[in-house]
This record gives structure tokens, C-alpha cells and sequence, in this order.
């Protein structure tokens, strides 16, 4: 069986105390085993104390993106050496916001998700269709172009450590959740997709999260479905509580 995954995206919430503060909260109240992987991904500034902070928690720390280049004149950007530099084991790449807000394409996520494999930090990558196109019935197209778009050239031995976070657009941050049933037919469909381009086995020990509105009620029955292997958790992710109770039901899960 997958080991699942429990990633906290805190995006652009928590100053340097408040991260510290969040963290003390999370090494006290959430509880995990080897079977059920916990990252936290806060804001580039809180990297630095949040490596110190965690350095004897099973939490791991993940960066919410990063540059495609090794270094250079690209004012505002991070590499993916200095995510390392800092302790990050993991990076979400391409999140539906950046999408949205940055004008990410798949092409893009594609050269990122290529630049992380080689710096030693696992790939979260996105995908995830609109309202829009939902409504038009072209969701199975859009995963479909995404899927295949930035894993373009990824080998077999770089998808033993990519992960795919599949979070409709419409179900973030919106209270909306994709039913059980609608996610994890999408979670089938990425899983057939990595088959078709790679293997069975390789799509088989692929961790599929679900992303969208998860929180402390609605996790176990997402975590239980066949192929949800872990959640990517926005706005629930920043209360400790919320966070320690999602992660529990990632352990209920497992068993
Ligand atoms: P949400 O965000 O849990 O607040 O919906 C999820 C995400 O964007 O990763």
C-alpha cells in the first residue's frame, strides 16, 4: 500500500513569529507514523526557523514554488539550491494560483519540476480544472493536457519521486469539497494516465493528493478512497488543530 502524504500550504499567512508560533503548536499536537509523511510548507521567510524548529519532528518543510534557474539576475526569486540550503525536502509547483495570479503553464511547471528533481527536492506538482470547464464537461481533457504537460521528459526513475496534488480550482478555499466520488475518479484518471506514459508499477507507487477545502471533517472519508494517497491542505492547515486532525485521519486511513 501508498504511503500518504499530509502537506500544509500555508501561502501568504504567518510573519516569522506567527510561523514559530504555529510550529511550537503543530510539534505538540500532531502525532504521525512511518506510514503517513507530514509537510509543512510556510513562507519562504519562516524557512530558516522553521528548519531549526523541526530539526527533531517527523514534520518535514516544503517551499510553496521556486525558479526554474540555478541563480541570477531574477529579483524576487528563490533557487531551488537555496531551498535546500535551508532544509526543504519537498516544493508545491505550479498550485493553481500561481497559474491564475503568475501566469504559470504547464510548459513552465514542466522546466521547475525537471530543476527540483535534480536538486534532490520532491515535485508537488498541481493540476486541477476550473468551474468553467468543469461545467463543460472538458475536465478529463484539461488533467489530461496538464498531466502529460509537466511530466513532459520526466524519466521512470524521476517518478518514483514526484508527487501529484490534484486540487479542482473550484473546491479552493471555497468551502466547496469535490465529492469522494468525483476525486477519485480524477485521482483514477491521473493514475491511468502515469501508466500510459510510464507503467503500471511506476503509476502505482504514485502519491495522489487531493486538494480543495479539506479539513478536519471531511478528511478521513477523502483518505480512505483508493487513490487518494494524502492531502494538500490550505486554510486548515494553519490552525494546529485543524492541521493534528487531518493528519490523525491520514494515520486512520493508513491501517
Ligand atoms: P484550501 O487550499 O484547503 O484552503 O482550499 C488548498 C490549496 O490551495 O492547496
Amino acid at each position: 500500500m501508498r504511503n500518504k502524504l499530509i502537506a500544509g500550504n500555508w501561502k501568504m499567512n504567518k510573519d516569522i513569529h506567527e510561523s514559530a508560533n504555529l510550529i511550537d503548536e503543530l510539534k505538540h499536537k500532531v502525532t504521525t507514523n512511518e506510514k503517513v509523511g507530514v509537510l509543512l510548507c510556510p513562507p519562504y521567510i519562516s524557512l530558516v526557523i522553521a528548519n531549526t524548529l523541526l530539526k527533531d519532528s517527523p514534520m518535514k518543510l516544503g517551499a510553496q514554488n521556486m525558479n526554474d534557474k540555478d541563480d541570477g539576475a531574477f529579483t524576487g526569486e528563490i533557487s531551488a539550491r537555496m531551498l535546500k540550503s535551508v532544509g526543504c525536502t519537498s516544493v508545491i509547483l505550479g498550485h493553481s494560483e500561481r497559474r491564475q495570479y503568475f501566469k504559470e503553464t504547464n510548459e513552465y511547471i514542466n522546466l521547475k519540476a525537471k530543476k527540483a528533481l535534480a536538486s534532490q527536492l520532491v515535485p508537488i506538482i498541481c493540476v486541477g480544472e476550473t468551474l468553467e470547464e468543469r461545467e463543460s464537461n472538458v475536465t478529463d481533457a484539461v488533467i489530461t493536457a496538464q498531466v502529460k504537460g509537466v511530466l513532459a521528459g520526466l524519466s521512470a526513475t524521476d517518478m518514483e519521486d514526484v508527487v501529484i496534488a490534484y486540487e479542482p480550482v473550484w473546491a479552493i478555499g471555497t468551502g466547496k469539497t469535490a465529492t469522494t466520488e468525483q476525486a477519485n475518479q480524477v485521482h483514477k484518471l491521473i493514475r491511468k494516465l502515469v501508466a500510459q506514459m510510464y507503467t503500471w508499477a511506476i503509476a502505482e507507487q504514485l502519491i495522489i493528493q487531493y486538494g480543495g477545502s479539506v479539513n478536519e471533517k471531511n478528511a478521513l472519508e477523502l483518505l480512505s478512497q483508493s487513490d487518494i494517497d494524502g492531502a494538500l491542505v490550505g486554510g486548515a492547515s494553519l490552525k494546529a488543530d485543524s492541521f493534528a486532525a487531518i493528519v490523525k485521519a491520514g494515520v486512520e486511513a493508513s491501517k
